[in-house]
């Protein structure tokens, strides 16, 4: 996947991680302890060097030996008479990891500098070592003690109060910080991705099946409150996405039209009742007579929903308590009609399976352009794929970051080992920011004449009049 779609789809964690590691680095430059540095230089030499063989030679001589000296630098024997002469409290080791000795190549030069949070304590220090350092060499190399030394240091630069500390250096700690602040949010990006199981887009679903998309609803924080798509602006998202999925559906198979389709999902909660009952709306607004039915015996919610009593229905059809038209019950003014589950019965999969439902579902097909079965899920039951069987097909709802990509695999094999019809897969809870294809919600398309209420209701098309009911009076009827 292209990087530049994962940094979109996981930019919080990006500028999260980054913006924390350059609050880090900023924290350390305010709590970092100021640093300052004295320098000093030395010339070394030998002492007679009377003609320029003797020269060549001695200065090969003080450039093997300069490599010592500058060890000798951190090297108790210097550095105890130095804390003598400095006056400081250092212990040579501590003092030894103050001072640090270079030595420019091919040259017999000595560098060294000092580093101490006071900037006179570290020129007190250089100012030492550079009285002590000369004759501590020129002690070691003498033959004996009356002899004169063959070597010489001399200083070259004095030492200095410095007056400004060399570290703690904000401007690059924070150029470093935002770099690796960067790095570490994106590879927490890229790391978040690959770990992420959840099914989220379209391209997930396609890379899981050979299935058409027929549609994605956009996630709306509305649909709790107000689940059917008429009890809201009948311009916004969710209603036009049903719009779109209700003209997609016509074209699934066009010489052998399934017209009985089961609605389900891999796991509960991804949608199957709303979108039920809104598609059965949507097609129920384009003039199709559509009979939506409970088929999930064990929870449904498909009434509720649709805000209907439903305590006799298909089971009381099935064990013949009731006839079909006794338990129908019709929502609104025309072309959707309603059928409730009834009592929960004990063996949900066998009456769903039964001759009894196939003579309900011929009933219905008799009756009505489009019969839509709100389904259980798939993989905790078998009940929609044994309702499946009796009808043309079914519509799988794959709830965005609600099913794991496994679970929605699961459920398609299933489907695939009891030969059912997959007719298509709606993509619910689509994140807005979600780009491309037919989910792009960012610009919804209004006529002219409609413009939004501002409650977040209905306003009757064309008249321009207040309609405060939830529901559609075209659909509902008075
Ligand atoms: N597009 C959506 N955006 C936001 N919430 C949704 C959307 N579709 C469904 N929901 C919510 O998800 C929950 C489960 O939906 P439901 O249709 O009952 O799922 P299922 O029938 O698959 O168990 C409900 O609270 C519903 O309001
Ligand atoms: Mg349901």
């Amino acid at each position: 996947m292209a990087y530049v779609q994962i940094l979109r789809r996981r930019w919080r964690i990006f500028m999260g991680v980054t913006l924390g590691v350059v609050a880090l680095s900023a924290v350390f430059t305010l709590l970092a302890t100021p640093q300052y540095t004295s320098s000093t230089q030395f010339f070394v030499s030998t002492a007679d060097s009377a003609n320029s063989s003797q020269l060549a030679q001695g200065s090969t001589f003080t450039q093997q030996r300069v490599k010592s000296y500058s060890l000798l630098l951190k090297a108790p024997k210097l550095l105890e008479p130095v804390i003598a002469k400095a006056g400081v409290t250092d212990t040579p080791g501590a003092l030894a990891g103050k001072v640090s000795a270079t030595t420019p190549p091919d040259t017999v030069l000595i560098d060294v500098t000092v580093t101490d949070p006071s900037p006179t304590k570290a020129r007190d220090i250089a100012q030492a070592i550079a009285e002590v350092f000369p004759t501590t060499v020129a002690d070691l190399e003498r033959i004996s003690p009356k002899a004169d030394s063959p070597v010489k240091v001399t200083l070259l630069r004095e030492p200095t109060v410095a007056g400004s500390p060399v570290s703690p250096r904000p401007a690059r700690n924070l150029a470093l910080g935002l770099v690796l602040g960067l790095l570490l949010g994106f590879g927490a990006a890229v790391l978040k991705q690959l770990l992420d199981t959840k099914l989220r887009t379209k391209e997930d679903v396609e890379a899981l099946t050979e299935a058409v998309v027929l549609g994605g609803i956009p996630f709306d924080g509305d649909a709790e409150k107000h689940p059917l798509i008429i009890q809201a602006d009948p311009h916004a998202g969710r209603a036009e996405s049903f719009r779109a999925l209700r003209t997609n559906l016509q074209f699934v198979d066009a010489t052998n039209h399934p017209r009985v389709i089961v609605v389900t999902s891999s796991i509960a909660g991804e949608g199957k009742s709303t979108t039920t009952a809104n598609l059965a709306l949507a097609m129920a607004e384009s003039g199709a007579s559509v009979c939506v039915v409970e088929g999930d015996l064990r929870r449904p919610r498909l009434l509720t929903y649709l805000g209907l009593e439903g305590s006799v229905g298909l089971t009381d059809v099935l064990i013949g308590r009731y006839e079909l038209d006794d338990v129908l019950q019709p929502f609104g003014a025309h072309s959707l009609t309603v059928l409730g589950a009834g009592a929960t019965p004990p063996n949900p999969s066998e009456l769903l399976g039964s001759t009894s439902m196939r003579n309900v579902l011929d009933e219905l097909r008799h009756r009505f352009d489009y019969v839509l079965i709100d389904g259980a899920p798939v993989l905790p039951v078998t009940d929609s794929t044994v309702l499946t069987r009796l009808a043309d097909g079914a519509i799988i709802v794959a709830g965005s970051g609600i099913v794991s990509k496994d679970q929605f695999d699961h459920a398609l094999e299933t489907f695939e080992t009891v030969n059912g019809t997959v007719l298509g897969i709606v993509l619910n809870r689509v994140p807005r920011q979600a780009r491309g294809g037919y989910y792009d919600y960012r610009y919804e398309y209004r006529p002219e004449a409609a413009s939004k209420p501002s409650d977040g209701r209905r306003r009757r098309r064309g008249r321009g009049e207040e309609d405060t009911t939830p529901l559609r009076k075209d659909l509902v009827g008075s």
